[in-house]
């Protein structure tokens, strides 16, 4: 079998096993929840003007719940949904036919094999989490790319690189104690060796403040996958670009927003890939990159008159959504929203004023009408980036070398210096403009915080010294090098796992139980002191 077969083999038999996400079925939506989804909305922000009447959507590796929610959104579109796990299609089939949504197909398909795709263009794809499954992300994205309707829209998540570490760490962690997605023990497993861990470190903080670590299926997805990976800003703007892709419309907070941050950073004009890169690595994105592309040979974007959102003006939908807006209509409510913090407030006036047709002040959410998203150049290159990856992760050999669990924060304080030619703001000038919005588990029991801001706040001198010292060898892997006391750190992990019968019981060479030392009980530490 090719490298990409055997991925491929290993994803569906993970996803056969674990259909994602773990959704009771009766789990409803009220109907005006998913408004971010609808087509005509997303064509808005993207600047691509009014959508076809019936629209086509796509819903590329849908999972479990996506083509619900989707349906639910978009009652007036065609939609196509298609995964590679069959179990998936069928609790996905059963789903939608439970909530009485019959306007969704369902077929299996390879993402990494075309012969098996939907046929014709689609106004709408939605490729949410599954890109960094793929043995060849850029030639899928490119396919997708091709089946696009000119002015369509292709909504894509992919996972930060630097923002998800701490499930990278503890993918780390699962595949060293011999965890995996075979064996249906094992999510259980995980989550109580974590709960052993101390209430602050920083991998147990990882574990349970990720949504999706309550539900076996979760676990596998999160922590022990059969083989995901990040992106950095970087990667993520040239693949968009390789595949003739243009970022239109960020699905993040306000001030994960490309523009809005440069503005307040000082970073001048530099392009969305190097902002969102800089975001993810000073953690401040929190959460994943969600991005509305169109294809770069689009008409040129376009604005559109102000008109209330059509989920919100009732006309033409079922009985029970009136009746959903009726009560928006008397009471007003809350409506998550992906794209702020908050909540959206909907009052009954405002509620009113969209279901007659007429804009409604203050939910500039609900209507159609916005400004396209940015106008910032999508993306610079950073030639430099695999090297200096390669660098942030390495194994630095000195007699103090930076604690793994923390590759982030020397990463942050190390980029500005080692890499000019970002033109990135100087360190100093810009520790003030981060306060703003530094994390708030600074005020919490996190030994070193989560943020550069606050490790600088604290170990400033330390850092600082770190960043002065020559070169530091490399060494390639735990078993080249000796911790101080290592044996006693030896003698510490073997306790540790001895002393947890949910493990698989296997014998650890001496550079597994060194990895997992510095892993699970050097969190106090900024350094790792080496012999
Ligand atoms: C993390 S889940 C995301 C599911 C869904 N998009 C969501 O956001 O809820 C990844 C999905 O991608 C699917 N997948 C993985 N590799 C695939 C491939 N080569 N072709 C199609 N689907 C794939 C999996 O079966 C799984 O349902």
């Amino acid at each position: 079998m090719a490298v990409g077969e055997v991925k491929a083999h290993r994803m569906r038999a993970q996803y056969e096993a674990w259909p994602y996400p773990q959704v009771p079925l009766l789990a409803s939506l009220p109907s005006t929840h998913p408004f971010e989804l609808h087509a005509a909305w997303l064509w808005d922000r993207c600047g691509s003007g009014p959508t076809p009447a019936r629209p086509r959507l796509w819903i590329a590796g849908c999972g479990t719940f996506q083509p619900y929610a989707f349906a639910i959104a978009n009652p007036k579109a065609d939609i196509v949904a298609t995964d590679l796990s069959e179990t998936s299609l069928a609790l996905a089939r059963r789903r939608c036919l439970w909530h009485r949504q019959r306007h969704v197909q369902f077929a299996p398909c390879d993402l990494d094999d075309p012969s098996t795709w939907p046929a014709g263009e689609f106004d709408l794809i939605e490729c949410y989490g599954v890109l960094m499954n793929l043995s060849d992300p850029l030639a899928t994205l490119r396919r997708l790319r091709s089946r696009l309707s000119p002015r369509g829209v292709l909504r894509l998540m992919v996972y930060p690189h630097w923002s998800r570490a701490r499930v990278f760490q503890l993918q780390r962690v699962a595949r060293l104690l011999g965890l995996t997605a075979n064996d249906r023990h094992h999510p259980a497993a995980l989550r109580a060796f974590v709960r052993r861990l101390p209430l602050e470190h920083p991998l147990r903080y990882g574990f349970t403040t990720y949504a999706d670590s309550k539900n076996d299926a979760g676990v596998v997805d999160g922590f022990l996958h059969a083989g995901d990976r990040g992106f950095t800003g970087h990667q993520l703007g040239a693949l968009l670009q390789g595949a003739g892709l243009q970022p239109a419309y960020w699905f993040h907070r306000p001030w994960a927003q490309p523009d809005v941050m440069a503005e307040r950073l000082g970073l001048g004009d530099r392009a969305q890939s190097t902002v969102l890169a800089y975001l993810d690595l000073w953690q401040e994105l929190r959460c994943n990159f969600v991005v509305c592309a169109r294809r770069a040979d689009a008409p040129p974007a376009e604005v559109q008159p102000p008109a209330p959102h059509p989920l919100f003006t009732g006309h033409g939908h079922g009985l029970r959504h009136r009746l959903r807006l009726e009560r928006l209509r008397w009471f007003g409510g809350k409506l998550p929203s992906r794209t702020g913090d908050e909540r959206l407030v909907l009052r009954p006036a405002a509620a009113r004023a969209l279901l007659r047709g007429q804009p409604a002040p203050g939910v500039d959410a609900l209507q159609l009408g916005a400004t396209a998203a940015t106008a910032r150049p999508a993306h610079d290159d950073f030639a430099a980036e695999a090297d200096w990856l390669d660098h942030a992760h390495s194994l630095r050999t000195g007699r103090r070398a930076p604690n793994p669990l923390y590759a982030h924060l020397f990463a942050a304080f190390e980029l500005a210096e080692r890499h000019p030619e970002l033109q990135l703001p100087d360190l100093e000038a810009q520790m003030g403009r981060w306060l703003p919005w530094a994390d708030p588990l600074e005020a919490r029991p996190i030994v070193f915080g989560l943020t550069p801001y606050a490790t600088y706040q604290r170990f400033r001198r330390s850092v600082q010294e770190h960043l002065e010292r020559q070169d530091l060898g490399v060494a390639s892997d735990y078993g080249s090098v000796r911790l101080r006391n290592d044996a006693a750190a030896l003698t510490k992990v073997r306790a540790l796992l001895a002393d947890s019968p949910q493990l698989p019981r296997q014998r650890h060479d001496d550079a597994t139980l060194r990895e997992l030392y510095v892993l699970l009980c050097t969190h106090d530490d900024l350094f790792v002191t080496l012999t």
